[in-house]
């Protein structure tokens, strides 16, 4: 496919090689884990958005092996956090091990867990962020979006990955539960008071999907 090409294309006059993240896309490999992690073009996308907000704590709802997780943390200054969020704890240990090996262990926070049980520690340690990039199982979005307005400090970035997927976001009757929690998702964006946003259609080396950005009001 033109679009994979492209991404490679892209890959190498923007994004040089990099052995950090090589190694770490070859440990989730060799670990058996999905192959349904950002691509390096919206992983540099997500570094750049973390910069442009200068974000001191950045939250992320899915880890799997914390490859975005990386990305964002090599965004954050001197004083910075990424807290990310993972229910499978296959996946927390190899993200861990994939912090550790980029050198992130004191910036990068993996608590294991369903999200919903621990978004609400988060609130209880007073916790706020300046970004917050949900990316985990879609038929919680709804909550995602809910809990993420709760913890944002005024003008976070919130960002929301999948919200195409193949244009399934449009499907009437859909079966899905999980194209449902978008669309949910996507309804409770409509003349939200709290946030400003857009969606933008992507294409590339993961196929045709999509990501919601918005601004905290
Ligand atoms: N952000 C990652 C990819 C995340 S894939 C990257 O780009 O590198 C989605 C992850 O969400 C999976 O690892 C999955 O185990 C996790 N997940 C699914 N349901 C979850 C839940 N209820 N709470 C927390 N994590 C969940
Ligand atoms: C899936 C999840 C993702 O976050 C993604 O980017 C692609 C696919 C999935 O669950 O299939
Ligand atoms: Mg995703």
């Amino acid at each position: 496919m033109i679009w994979a090409f492209v991404d490679d294309y892209i890959n190498k006059k923007l994004i040089p090689s990099d052995s950090t993240l090589e190694q770490v896309q070859e440990s989730n490999k060799q670990a058996g884990l999905p192959n349904i992690n950002v691509s390096s073009t919206h992983g540099k996308l997500l570094y750049l958005l973390a910069k442009l907000k200068g974000a001191k704590n950045i939250l992320e709802i899915g880890t799997l092996g914390g490859y975005s997780s990386i990305w964002m943390a090599r965004a954050l200054s001197e004083t910075g956090k990424v807290y990310t969020l993972e229910f499978n704890p296959d996946f927390a240990k190899i993200a861990e091990q994939n912090i550790h090996l980029a050198g992130y262990q004191d910036k990068v926070e993996v608590i294991v867990g369903k999200a919903l049980d621990t978004l609400p520690i988060l609130e209880e340690k007073e916790l706020s962020f300046d970004l917050i990039f949900i990316d985990a199982d879609k038929v919680n979005y709804p909550h995602y979006l809910k809990w993420s307005l709760k913890l944002a400090n005024p003008g976070a970035v919130i960002i929301a990955d999948n919200v195409v997927r193949d244009g399934n976001i449009l499907d009437v009757k859909s079966n899905d539960v999980h194209t449902e929690g978008l669309q949910q998702f996507m309804d409770l964006l409509v003349n939200n008071p709290a946030i400003d946003s857009t969606a933008i259609q992507t294409v590339g080396i993961k196929g045709y999907d999509g990501f919601m950005i918005g601004i905290v009001k």
